[in-house]
């Protein structure tokens, strides 16, 4: 049942975080029309909420990057399903992840996107797995740095469930 797992951040929490970066980006990005690249999926609630929060030009676009094949534990490979559709060449790139984990998939995704020559490139990521990290990942714009520990909700999974859980929560895996 959704409701017996552990919360570690609420809704009230996450939504002062999602504000705060708000505020950030917004300082930074409101005369730049930037492009902001949702990883899909686990970035697409987080991402809803932050553009909603910005009152100057923006483009929206999503990639899909699969690591995960459906299990709690990274396989190490990465590969982008879809592409953006956008021109990035010239453009101010900010990329939106959910959670950065080992950060073999943020260290693909920059690749390709440094590639397309774009006139700057920065990371917004909600949570940061800090001490799993495999490859350095800078990330510009940090919500929260949490435990080892998997979660769900707030557009994040397990296997496809729990993306519509408000807030944050631990998974425990006997529940
Ligand atoms: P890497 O290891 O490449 O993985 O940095 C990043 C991707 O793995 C997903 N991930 C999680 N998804 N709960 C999730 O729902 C978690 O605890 C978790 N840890 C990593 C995440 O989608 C990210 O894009
Ligand atoms: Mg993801």
């Amino acid at each position: 049942m959704m409701t017996k797992l552990e919360v570690l951040f609420t809704r009230n929490e996450i939504e002062a975080a999602v504000r705060r970066l708000a505020d950030e980006i917004s300082s930074d990005y409101r005369d730049k029309n930037p492009i902001v690249l949702g990883v899909l999926k686990g970035s697409f609630i987080f991402l809803a909420d932050l553009i909603r929060l910005l009152d100057f030009p923006l483009e929206v676009d999503f990639v899909t990057l699969s690591s995960y094949k459906e299990q709690t534990e990274s396989c190490g490979e990465v590969s982008m399903d879809r592409c953006f559709t956008s021109d990035l060449k010239g453009r101010h790139i900010l990329v939106v992840e959910d959670i950065v984990d080992t950060g073999l998939t943020l260290h693909f995704l920059i690749d390709h996107l440094r590639a397309e020559s774009p006139a700057s490139l920065r990371l917004c990521a909600l949570l940061d797995k800090s001490s799993r990290r495999k490859i350095p990942v800078h990330i510009d714009y940090l919500g929260f740095t949490i435990p080892d520990r998997f979660v769900v909700g707030y557009g994040t999974d397990c296997a496809e469930k729990y993306r519509n859980l408000p807030d944050i929560r631990y998974l425990e895996k006997n529940v």
